[in-house]
């Protein structure tokens, strides 16, 4: 019986097994043993180490249909101030964590209607029809970057995995190319306020980060104001100023998310598809033979180590998920990395397989936030794969092991060396 059912407060494997994984350098860097733990064992475990116990705790799904019927659950939401409140905390400690405060607050943390409206007004840019049009801009800004790095030795990640995402979503929403590179340090340090255990240190980075990027934006504004372009920034700001559909609280924090998430998990798309693939070089191969199965392999790359592997949510009423009982004012975290390995969803599912043809992933989430960039990424990473394999024969791994950077929610590498030959 877990300490759940007893009713009682103590810590039992699961939960040891969870705080190594959400906790620890070691259990972040190397997730997939131990989500298999879970997902079979306490698929719906109610966590102990938690200090809002008897707020309704925090509770972590791994099984893919539990986590689908929560991201899709019309009774748990974003309102994750609502629930610190709950918890008691004060206005300052929420105003603390700046990225939830209720003015900053993006559609990725907001529920219907603002976030319905907040979604609407850049939604038609993100469409699978938009994307299709950029396609043949994104095979040039690829090749552009393959002629810089020609043949040898290189760091993917620093050469082709962040610049090519933040190239396309910097002149989608109209970052000038000199502004761009600082924004990797502020996302970074930003998006360690979505993880589920941050220590003080870093929350206040992250908040410092997002100010940094918020005032960037700012000013930005005030440019495109003067002089409008053709770019996502300034539809925004026409849609702020004709009436009442966006303020400029809310115009920051969008183009803040808009560009965040275009590229940063983009990024992490590249380099952990790549690292699979090399290290499964009969499937790297049957890519290279067959171009065709760019669109499920990269689908597959998706699966296989996804971008992000942990997102939330909390209850607003008592609901049930598959007989689980779970509070109003609980904290949900689903884990997407352990749902895309679930064998009742995915057959073999820790072998790579790039013709894998058996539907979606969790990688872009389900419900109402469903990733608005997955157009963009899909079509990205399938004209990455495409022509990195195309112009270069051998691909050789130069370092077995590379190191993830130490972060749960979003997965990637720090560095992934290679050398290319033509
Ligand atoms: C491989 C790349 C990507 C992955 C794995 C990914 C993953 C995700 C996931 C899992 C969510 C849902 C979060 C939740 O339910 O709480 C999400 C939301 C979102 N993504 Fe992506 N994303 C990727 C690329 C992009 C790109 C290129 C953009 C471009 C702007 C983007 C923009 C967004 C936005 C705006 C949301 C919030 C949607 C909402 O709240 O309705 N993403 N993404």
């Amino acid at each position: 019986m877990s300490a759940t059912d007893a009713g009682t407060p103590t810590i039992g494997p699961a939960d040891t097994l969870l705080f190594e994984l959400l906790a620890t350098p070691e259990g972040r860097a190397d997730p997939y043993a131990r989500y298999a733990e879970l997902r079979e064992r306490w698929p719906v475990h109610r966590l102990v180490l938690d200090a809002s116990a008897g707020t309704g705790g925090t509770w972590v799904l791994s099984r893919f249909d539990h986590c689908q019927a929560v991201l899709r659950h019309p009774r748990l939401g974003k309102d994750f101030a609502a629930m610190q409140r709950r918890w008691g905390l004060s206005e300052e400690e929420l105003a603390a964590q700046v990225a939830f405060t209720d003015d900053r607050r993006s559609m990725l943390f907001r529920d219907p209607p603002d976030h319905t409206r907040l979604r609407g007004l850049v939604s038609k840019a993100f469409t699978p029809r938009t994307v299709e049009r950029l396609r043949p801009h994104v095979v040039r800004l690829v090749d552009d970057l393959l002629d810089e790095v020609g043949a040898g030795e290189v760091d993917v990640m620093t050469s082709l995995a962040f610049p090519l995402p933040v190239t396309v979503i910097g002149e989608m929403l109209g970052v000038p190319r000199a502004d761009r590179p600082q924004f990797q340090r502020l996302v970074r340090a930003s998006a360690a306020a979505l993880e589920p255990f941050v220590t003080p240190e870093a929350l206040a980075a992250a908040n410092a980060a997002t100010l940094e990027m918020e005032a960037y934006f700012r000013g930005l504004v005030a440019e495109r104001r003067a002089a409008p372009a053709d770019d996502l920034l300034s539809h925004l700001i026409a849609a702020e100023d004709n009436g009442d559909q966006l303020t400029e609280q809310e115009l920051l924090s969008t183009a803040i998310l808009l560009f965040a998430a275009g590229f940063e998990t983009t990024t992490n798309l590249i380099g952990n598809g790549l690292l699979a693939l090399l290290r499964h070089p009969e499937q790297l191969e049957r890519l290279r033979q067959d171009p065709g199965l760019l669109p499920s392999a990269v689908e597959e790359l998706l699966r296989y180590d996804s971008p992000v592997q942990v997102n939330g949510r909390v209850a607003g009423d008592d609901v049930d998920i598959d007989g689980h009982h779970i509070p109003a004012g609980a904290t949900v975290l689903t884990l997407l990395g352990a749902a895309n390995r679930d064998p009742r969803r995915f057959s073999e599912p820790e072998r790579l397989d790039v013709a894998r043809s058996e539907g979606s992933s969790m990688s872009f989430g389900s419900g109402i936030h469903f990733c608005l960039g997955a157009a963009l990424a899909r079509m990205e990473g399938q004209v990455f794969f495409g022509r990195l394999l195309e112009r270069y024969p051998s691909i050789e791994l130069l370092d077995e092991s590379p190191a993830y950077r130490d972060s749960i929610t979003l997965r990637g590498l720090a560095e992934l060396p290679v050398a290319l030959g033509s």
